[in-house]
């Protein structure tokens, strides 16, 4: 492996003095891409036109496949790299440029792409804590906040947004995503790709859609292991986010580990031409995910040379790092596996994205050290982590208003993530730098003001079990062991409480027991965590949890044991401000779940947007009834369900009043309701409107969300939220894969959550 650093000594020893000449630039004014690319690939010979489709990492960022790329500096001269990844940072971004626009025949400009995943090197929330916002707007200037700043560093494309829909918070990855509901993932991956792209500036970000697809539905939450579901469910449930993404222009797309219908995604036709090229329209260029054509032979689909011209003629144009490409295409081109055509086809696409950044005009448009220094790390982007940490937060339980705190008395702040830094900035934050994240602890001190004694005590390790903690481990220390042993620690925590007024615990996972490769079959807290907060408990004292995860865990008995319990993700940088804002009640929390919690693993998958089966259980409260879908040993429901999330006030529905009860397919129905926020504090409430076609020619689950607004309520007021249903609202996926509508009743359901629901009906006439 090459270390970014000697990467960089090489480059300088390697680059000459030349600089790339104005008379270069601004060359692509005349004739347009097409002319362009055109006469730039009549001079191309084939090794130049395959070296366009070879993703390559010299190493330095986070290595997430048995291999980093070797002789990257000889490759770039030869005219065999068409991008890098895991470089940052304006002045080896710059060399590395420098390399290819004055060092090979073409001078062809390089990507640089990263995980800008949620935000850059300053963190925000994980994006499944961002998804909590149900605020898309602010999704969306999260994005383009971070693609300022990636920008600023040299970089022009983010390996983001990851829209994979999952319903199995076993998998790890859930933490990259925005939960289980495709209408929700849909606004979110759009707003994503807006916010990255713009309008292309050099302040913009080429994004990459990811991964593409089916990654979230891994049989068992395993990662990378194999998916398997009817083409209905597909378009219904996982495809549209990507379709999104595709719909709002994004530039890129990656393909996903996993196989469809038993076809590696990186080899499926289907998929990668039929679908998205030819059914969505996609534009841009398709890269691989890490070696994942190599992969292909695991699977079990052929050789190297096979599946390298497999993925070609699937319809990939850039190969992430497993050279594949660019080791066999040559022969396959002479063997007639692959045609001339498919290889142009595909460096076109990749010269293209170069085009529309802006590359060719100015290889170094990102590389400008100035705004490095002005932009990266700015205090403008932490103010922005701090907003976008409180608006993730989830409050689930608030039992005597125990929250907000006061801001008097003696607060024991305990346990192992209370005075943390090192997991504040989540699971894929690798441009990061943890030692700039705010503890707890410290937010809590500087917010409380001097009239609260602040007592902290660390109660427990993250975990005991030293084999998860190895693991947790592998991108550097998040789990360490207190030479106090596990006794001493909760004897100690327990006589910190026991001298306050009010006990608050931030527990959770290690930053990375979610991510990727981070799949756990038991999703509880860590059995150390779980026996501090018994001890808790136990004095009595109000006790608060502050509970840190990416991903949803089973907390059935954290619930019963706490009287408040403000679930924070993992929140990036401003962690310590942002949760004390929360908890001191300088911000009303608002965050909505955006997946279902189970009450244990057995219950999983536990999703909202379920079909009600021939049997169904008649009263979800009720017990187990015989004969009916339901387990003897849990109830059907989840803990807490979709779009729950409670505020320090609290908000009332009126019923839903309909304007009509009929509607013709070119009409529409307004469906609205009052909201009053009825307690002390002002609020902000996520309204939502979920609607079920009762009798279809394909069975439609139980609600689907269709819209959402959040809106702000003084404490006392009211206001009426309407929502106009049309017939997009009320179609589905048919038979033959058309979105379609038929006739018949409705059922219209308006809530602050998907279970808690005023309902009405309706009927399309035709
Ligand atoms: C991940 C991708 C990521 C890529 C590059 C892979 O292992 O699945 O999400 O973009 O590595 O770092």
């Amino acid at each position: 492996m090459i270390s970014n650093s000697k990467f960089a000594v090489l480059f300088l020893l390697l680059v000459t003095t030349v600089s790339y000449s104005d008379a270069q630039k601004n060359k692509t004014v005349q004739g347009g891409m097409t002319a362009y690319i055109n006469n730039l690939m009549a001079k191309m010979t084939l090794e130049e036109k395959i070296g366009q489709l070879n993703l390559l990492t010299p190493g330095g960022g986070v290595a997430t496949g048995a291999v980093v790329s070797k002789d990257v500096e000889a490759k770039i001269r030869a005219g065999s790299v068409g991008g890098l990844f895991g470089v940052t940072g304006v002045e080896k971004i710059r060399q590395a440029q420098q390399l290819a626009v004055t060092g090979s025949r073409l001078k062809i400009p390089l990507l640089f792409g990263s995980d800008v995943i949620h935000g850059y090197k300053t963190t925000f929330p994980i994006p499944l804590g961002l998804s909590c916002s149900w605020d898309t707007l602010l999704i969306e200037e999260s994005a383009r906040i971070a693609a300022a700043e990636a920008t600023a560093d040299g970089l022009n494309w983010a390996f983001s947004p990851m829209v994979d829909i999952a319903r199995d918070p076993r998998w790890g990855r859930v933490a990259e995503g925005s939960g289980e509901d495709p209408y929700l993932g849909s606004r979110i991956a759009a707003s994503m790709v807006r916010g990255y792209q713009g309008n292309f500036s050099s302040s913009n970000l080429m994004a990459c859609v990811k991964h593409f697809a089916l990654y979230g539905a891994a049989e068992g939450g395993r990662d990378y292991n194999t998916t398997d579901m009817s083409r209905v469910k597909m378009y219904e449930y996982y495809l549209p986010p990507y379709k999104a993404a595709v719909d709002a222009g994004v530039g890129s797309v990656m393909t996903s580990f996993n196989e469809i219908d038993g076809i590696p995604a990186s080899g499926n036709p289907w998929l990668l031409t039929d679908l998205l090229r030819k059914q969505w329209g996609f534009k841009g260029f398709v890269v691989t995910d890490y070696t994942s054509i190599n992969e292909m032979t695991d699977h079990g689909s052929g050789d190297l040379q096979t599946v390298s011209a497999m993925a070609l003629r699937a319809g990939v144009d850039m190969d992430m790092v497993g050279e594949g490409f660019l080791t066999t295409l040559k022969q396959s081109l002479k063997a007639g596996l692959v045609t001339q055509q498919q290889i142009d086809n595909a460096c076109r696409r990749v010269l293209e994205a170069k085009y529309k950044l802006g590359l060719f005009d100015d290889p170094f448009r990102f590389c400008n050290a100035e705004r490095a220094a002005a932009e990266v790390l700015s205090a403008e982007k932490k103010v922005a982590a701090r907003n976008y940490g409180v608006r993730s937060a989830v409050l689930l339980k608030n039992a005597n208003q125990v929250l907000p705190l006061k801001k008097s008395g003696t607060i024991a702040l305990i346990g192992p993530l209370a005075n943390n830094q090192s997991n504040m900035p989540g699971t894929w934050s690798v441009s990061g730098d943890a030692k700039l994240a705010i503890p707890v602890l410290q937010g809590m001190k500087e917010i409380a003001g001097n009239n609260v004694n602040i007592i902290y005590s660390k109660g427990a390790n993250i975990t005991d079990d030293s084999l998860l903690a190895r693991k947790a481990n592998v991108f550097g220390e998040k789990v360490d062991r207190d030479p106090l042993s596990p006794d001493q620690l909760i004897a100690q925590a327990v006589a910190t409480a026991n001298k306050a007024d009010v006990i608050v615990a931030v527990l959770g996972e290690a930053s990375e027991m979610s991510g990727e490769s981070a799949s756990r079959s038991d999703i509880s807290l860590p059995a150390s965590q779980q026996k501090l907060l018994t001890a808790l408990s136990a004095t009595g004292k109000p006790l608060v949890l502050v509970l840190m995860s990416g991903r949803p865990l089973t907390i059935e008995k954290e619930n019963r044991l706490t009287d408040a319990l403000l679930h924070v993700w993992f929140q990036g940088q401003e962690a310590g401000h942002s949760i004390a804002d929360l908890l001191f009640g300088n911000y009303n929390p608002s965050g909505k779940l955006t997946m279902s919690f189970p009450r244990n693993v057995g219950q999983i998958p536990v999703y909202y947007n379920y079909k009600n089966t021939g049997r169904p259980q008649q009263d979800l409260n009720a017990e187990a009834q015989k004969f009916r879908s339901n387990y003897l040993d849990v109830s059907n429901e989840p803990l807490f369900p979709f779009g729950y999330g409670l505020s320090y006030t609290n908000f009332n529905y009126s019923e839903i009043s309909l304007d009509k009860t009929s509607m013709k397919p070119a009409e529409s129905i307004k469906a609205s309701v009052s909201v009053s926020n009825t307690g002390k504090y002002d609020g902000e409430e996520v309204v939502q409107l979920y609607i079920r076609d009762v009798y279809a020619s394909v069975t439609q689950p139980v609600k689907k969300l269709k819209a959402f607004r959040k809106v702000t309520l003084k404490a006392g007021e009211t206001k009426t939220v309407t929502f106009d249903i049309s017939i997009n609202d009320l179609k589905f996926t048919g038979s033959d894969l058309r979105q379609i509508y038929e006739p018949g009743a409705f059922r219209v359901f308006i809530g602050g959550n998907s279970k808690d629901v005023k309902e009405a009906g309706f009927i399309l006439t035709k």
